[in-house]
């Protein structure tokens, strides 16, 4: 039986193409999954979508709502957000909220929901400075970042390599204990 909610919050890098698996991983672990994507994540699995809302038994959203429409998805109880573009750390980061999946995380930060974030980048886009920045902005408001030896270690550009999603779930897992 279900009893927890995760949101599962993806942006376009190439592991959102494995995210039915890991709704099923998840869904296994006993989480309640509802799925959120960046409109060019939305985009990318546009030919999915049906089959996602079917699986987690919830609409996937990639837009905020209109005002005056009700919530479509139930409290979260924790939230990942993976695979995380260099764009969308970086935007949560500073708090440009145009897109509804960092306008959820922005705001979950007061929530105090719990939340953890696995990025996925180059290791050129790991040279930038903002990357290093942001990631610490968010541990230093208290989310779980996944970076490094003990998350995702960037790939050379091109460099083909399996995104550790089993490490993205476990740490879920443990901040809801
Ligand atoms: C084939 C392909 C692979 C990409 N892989 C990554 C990636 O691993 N990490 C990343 O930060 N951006 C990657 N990008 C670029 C992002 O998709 C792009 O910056 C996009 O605007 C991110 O938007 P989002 O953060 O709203 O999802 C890739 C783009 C393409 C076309």
């Amino acid at each position: 039986m279900t009893t927890r909610t995760l949101y599962l919050l993806c942006s376009a890098a190439p592991p959102v193409f494995e995210v039915a698996g890991v709704v099923a991983e998840a869904q296994r672990r006993g989480w309640d999954v509802c799925l959120g994507l960046t409109p060019t994540a939305a985009d990318w699995l546009e030919d999915s979508l049906s089959g996602l809302t079917a699986l987690t038994g919830h609409p996937v959203r990639s837009r905020y709502k209109r005002p005056g429409d009700s919530d479509v998805w139930p409290k979260a109880d924790a939230i990942l957000v993976a695979p995380a573009t260099f764009n969308t750390v970086n935007a949560w980061a500073l708090g440009l909220t145009d897109r509804f999946v960092v306008g959820v995380v922005a705001e979950a930060i007061g929530k105090e929901i719990p939340m953890a974030v696995m990025p996925c980048v180059n290791s050129a886009y790991a040279r930038h400075r903002a990357l290093d920045r942001s990631l610490q902005e968010l541990r230093d408001m208290g989310v779980e970042v996944l970076y490094g030896e003990s998350g995702f270690e960037p790939n050379a550009p091109g460099e083909k390599r399996p995104y550790p999603w089993a490490l993205a779930l476990d740490s879920v897992d443990r901040l809801v204990g």
